[in-house]
């Protein structure tokens, strides 16, 4: 079976544990969107990683990862990391490259400084949206391109004479060389230029023969470019609906698609967070939870869970069950609230605005429940404390899906798994 591995809030839910976790079992390890953005805290065998690009698959020997034609790629990040678990697991993990992916090239992080929408919108500055934006804009040079190097130059150019067009006075625009930067980038791919291929088909082969494929979802929901708050998103689509262009595959394949969201909400960068606690709960999350980007280091904005983002992500997603993650970070809390509804313009409303600006202005209507002392590390789902079962009864509620997976720790020990 087919399963999807999907972020229900604004990233950070810890789908790298999760997806970790399942790629033991999988034939091949799919992401299929984002780039270098995205931070996913793994930790194998004792050792943490934070990686970016590479697919949770590298970890395991026989099986394959394959960076699908929706992601964007700054090779410069991948080499690193992939070097890097190489040395870990003691051979080269098999990353497959689609020929339709695009490249991030160091113009694209330029620009995203240029443009300033690293403090406007709180980027993590990797040059996604100019690299999107020169896929969409036809501009863009792609992993294909690597194996004709004339051409890649030629594209090359052209996008550099529009950008010193457009900004005469870069002069970091002007110091480029399109030749060098082929050059760079192909010293960079090296590992990989055997490795490119028609990801369409060679996933949608896997897929028909009913093999264990897991796609690894990057991002969350909340972030979608179309369903999440906008302005405030990035620029990819990160909903299970992105996996059919990404891929070129009938999505109908992938049956399982488990949402994961933490115990409680965190967003890190700018934008609305009707539930964020800017006080000494909040601060206590952030400090538990260990609460700092992957990938910048920033540190998070914390808030109580919010049920009515939840409900929207399950809906748009086709969330078949969740993934409950960080669960432990909310021991020993007196009461613990859950939001229920919004309130906006003194209506109350359980319906998750399409509009960042509009979601700035809900109020969140809380349902409070008892918390729980003590350490969290049951064997089994009846050892559970009391108002922990209720805690989670109460998300599934809700939500309208089970919760199969409870995480309570970094380590793939720290989860308990539900069969229903
Ligand atoms: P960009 O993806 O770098 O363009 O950033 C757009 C927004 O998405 C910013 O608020 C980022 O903080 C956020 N973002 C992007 N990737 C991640 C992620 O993997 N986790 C959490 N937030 C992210």
């Amino acid at each position: 079976m087919a399963t999807a591995v999907l972020g229900l809030q604004w990233g950070d839910e810890g789908k790298g544990k999760i997806t970790h976790l399942l790629a033991q079992g999988a034939s091949m390890v799919v992401r299929y969107n984002g780039g270098p953005n995205a931070g996913h805290t793994v930790v194998d065998r004792g050792v943490k990683f934070g990686t970016h690009l590479l697919p949770a698959g590298a970890f395991y020997a026989g099986v394959t990862s394959v960076l699908a034609g929706g992601v964007v790629i700054d090779f410069d990040v991948l080499r690193r990391e992939y070097d890097e678990v190489a040395r870990h697991v003691g051979a080269k993990p098999r990353l497959l490259l689609a020929e339709n992916a695009h490249l991030i090239l160091p113009y694209h992080r330029t620009l995203e400084e240029l443009e300033g929408s690293g403090s406007r919108f709180g980027t993590t500055r990797r040059g996604m949206s100019p690299a999107y934006r020169d896929k969409a804009a036809h501009v863009g040079v792609r992993v294909g391109d690597l194996l004709e190097p004339r051409r890649m130059a030629e594209r090359i150019e052209w996008r550099l004479e529009l950008l010193r067009r457009e900004w005469p006075k870069a002069s970091e625009l002007e110091a480029l060389d399109p030749g060098e930067l082929v050059r760079s980038q192909r010293k960079l791919a090296e590992p990989w230029l055997e490795s490119i291929v028609d990801a369409s088909d060679v996933v949608g082969r896997a897929l028909v023969a009913g093999e264990p494929v897991l796609f690894e979802g990057a991002q969350g929901t909340l972030l979608d470019v179309d369903f999440g708050t906008y302005p405030y998103v990035t620029s990819s689509t990160t909903l299970f609906a992105g996996i059919g262009p990404s891929l070129g595959i009938d999505p109908s394949l992938v049956t399982r698609r488990l949402g994961v969201t933490k115990a409680y909400q965190t967003r890190v960068g700018e934008g609305p967070f009707p539930t964020e606690l800017e006080d000494g709960v909040g601060a206590a999350l952030r400090e538990r939870g260990g609460e700092f980007g992957t990938t910048t280091g920033r540190p998070r904005r914390c808030g109580w869970l919010d049920l009515v983002a939840l409900r929207y992500a399950v809906r748009l997603n086709g969330i078949t069950d969740l993934a409950l993650t960080k669960l432990d970070v909310l021991e020993g809390l007196p009461t613990i609230k859950l939001c229920t509804a919004y309130r906006i313009g003194g209506v109350e409303t359980d319906r998750f605005p399409l509009s960042g600006d509009r979601l700035a202005d809900c109020e969140p209507i809380y349902k409070e429940l008892p918390g729980w002392r003590g350490a969290l590390r049951p064997a089994s789902w009846s050892e559970l404390p009391a108002a922990a079962h209720r805690y989670v009864a109460a998300i599934e509620e809700t939500v309208g899906v089970p919760v199969t997976l409870l995480s309570y720790g970094a380590t793939p020990e720290d989860t308990l798994r539900r069969d229903l």
